[in-house]
């Protein structure tokens, strides 16, 4: 690269074009992080979100299943066993019930590429432990033609290809103040583990946190003009440049990122949930269409809400039906990417006269982020709620119930946590599940609960009717908290007890 030295950023000057224009893509690609160019899930039909959690190991883990390629879910499914069984040999997450470790993992795919040729998923891994966090990229593409998983290198051609682009990559990342100074000396293949493309087909290298350059709040990203990573591309990597730019089934650029921002349901008309801690307030709580329901006084009545978190997920309808059967209200707190995925459960939630409520974006402990980073995991959920049911979430619940003064100050709605832990997540037993919930209720509890377990969405029936024979009204939580004047930034873990 020797006829790159030296070379001054002039515009025209007609020996440095190459230099000048892969320079400027690294100035450029300070603007947003590898987020900011994921692609909406449902450009895969069969695309399942699955969960993997541990609330007291505070392990959260949020990977694709496409059964349509099974070796998608395959790959996803070892990569996130790898991740999850290296955090805990590195820490100890033996902990006791209602004790929690300070470490955390998180956990998350995000779609950067579809075509009927290819898939390209982005994995970004969150990992703290006693010294602090950083979050880290890989992705994986796919090759459906021939049931192959690519890395990087599977993207470009032949090996001085490979070595041309590892060339751009490290001259632009020298160029970026953020690495460390006196630029790099080489570039390990092993940092080139998540290449993605952006909609314009420029190359995008994602570095893990502290791997080139001192960490500020948005990761480093790398930039290769598409004009010089054309020519370098072998054939998959050509697919995987157009299912980036040209993602199919064809979609309008101007609809994909409509597509993060409003609800895809045209003419869908969703009922505003219930007005919150009105406590005044009459029969006009009822979505047209269902009989009419009594305000329920929890200082007299034996109330109990519900309340599921995490969601939604794939049972969600069917914990509606079965809410719906039983005359009961109850409370979700949903995250970002699950609100996104499924807005029409969202508006159905709404229309029920159930409450939402905000469960932060990726689910990571409000108590290791900066305010910024707290700021931006409830509005982006908030936005996402929004778009669904016209009106933000009224209830914060943050993430394995874990919140401080600096978390509460920048929350704009109370904070609900609980007084009975069903352990849903742990033992996935729905026998479990009823007896905990029925055997621990007293009135004015708040039960916690995870939609995305089909194991709990069956016990919700029996629960229903265990708790009825009591004389249990099941109430969403800001009717339970009724008579009580609910505060921003307050923790509440149950209501008045009558
Ligand atoms: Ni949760």
């Amino acid at each position: 690269m020797g006829f790159l030295a030296g070379c001054a950023v002039v515009p025209g000057a007609t020996a440095a074009p190459l230099a000048t224009t892969v320079a400027h893509m690294s100035v450029s690609a300070a603007r947003g992080g590898p987020e900011a160019d994921s692609l909406p899930s449902f450009l895969v039909p069969d695309l399942e979100a699955v969960l993997q959690t541990n609330e007291h190991s505070r392990i959260f883990a949020r990977h694709f299943e496409v059964p349509s390629t099974p070796e998608i879910t395959r790959a996803q499914e070892e990569l996130v066993h790898e991740q999850i069984e290296a955090f805990k040999t590195a820490n100890v997450t033996d902990v006791a019930p209602g004790q929690h470790q300070v470490a955390e993992l998180n956990l998350h795919s995000q779609l950067t590429a579809v075509s009927t040729d290819v898939i390209g998923i982005r994995v970004s891994t969150y990992e703290s432990a006693l010294a602090g966090g950083s979050t880290r990229y890989l992705t994986q593409w796919f090759d459906r033609r021939g049931s192959a998983v690519r890395g990087s290198r599977g993207l470009f051609g032949s090996h001085d290809d490979w070595a041309q682009f590892k060339e751009y990559v490290l001259q632009a990342a020298t160029t970026d103040p953020r690495v460390f100074g006196g630029g790099l000396p080489d570039l390990d293949d092993s940092w080139l583990d998540s290449v993605n493309f952006d909609f314009q087909g420029n190359a995008r290298v994602e570095f893990d946190d502290h791997q080139v350059g001192a960490n500020p709040e948005e990761p480093i990203v790398v930039e290769v003009a598409a004009q010089h990573v054309a020519g370098l591309l072998s054939d998959f990597g050509i697919l995987a440049s157009a299912a980036s730019t040209a993602p199919s089934p064809r979609v309008q650029l101007g609809m994909l990122q409509e597509a993060g921002t409003s609800s895809p349901l045209a003419g869908y008309s969703a009922q505003p949930s219930a007005t919150v801690s009105e406590k005044d307030q009459e029969n006009n709580r009822n979505p047209p269409g269902q009989s009419p329901r009594r305000a329920v006084d929890c200082t007299i009545a034996k109330c109990v809400a519900l309340t599921f978190d995490d969601g939604p997920g794939p049972k969600t309808g069917k914990l509606l039906d079965t809410l719906k059967d039983g005359d009961a209200l109850s409370t979700f707190f949903v995250t970002g990417p699950n609100a996104k995925l499924r807005p029409e459960i969202l508006a159905r939630m709404a229309a029920e006269g159930h409450e939402i409520g905000n469960h932060s974006w990726n689910h990571r402990s409000l108590t290791s982020m900066s305010s910024a980073q707290i700021r931006s995991e409830i509005d982006r959920t908030n936005a996402v709620i929004t778009a669904a049911v016209d009106q933000p979430a009224s209830l914060l619940r943050p993430p394995y119930g874990s919140h401080n003064s600096i978390s509460d100050r920048l929350t704009s709605t109370p904070v609900i946590l609980w007084d009975v832990d069903t352990l849903d997540w742990k033992h996935r037993d729905t026998e479990k599940v009823i007896d905990t919930a029925v055997s621990q209720t007293s009135p004015g509890s708040i039960v916690l609960m995870h939609d995305i377990r089909s194991s709990t969405v069956a016990a919700v029936p029996r629960i229903l009717s265990g708790l009825r024979t009591k004389g249990y009204t099941f109430v969403t939580v800001s009717e339970l908290m009724g008579s009580v004047n609910l505060e921003a930034g307050e923790s509440y873990s149950h209501g008045p007890r009558p």
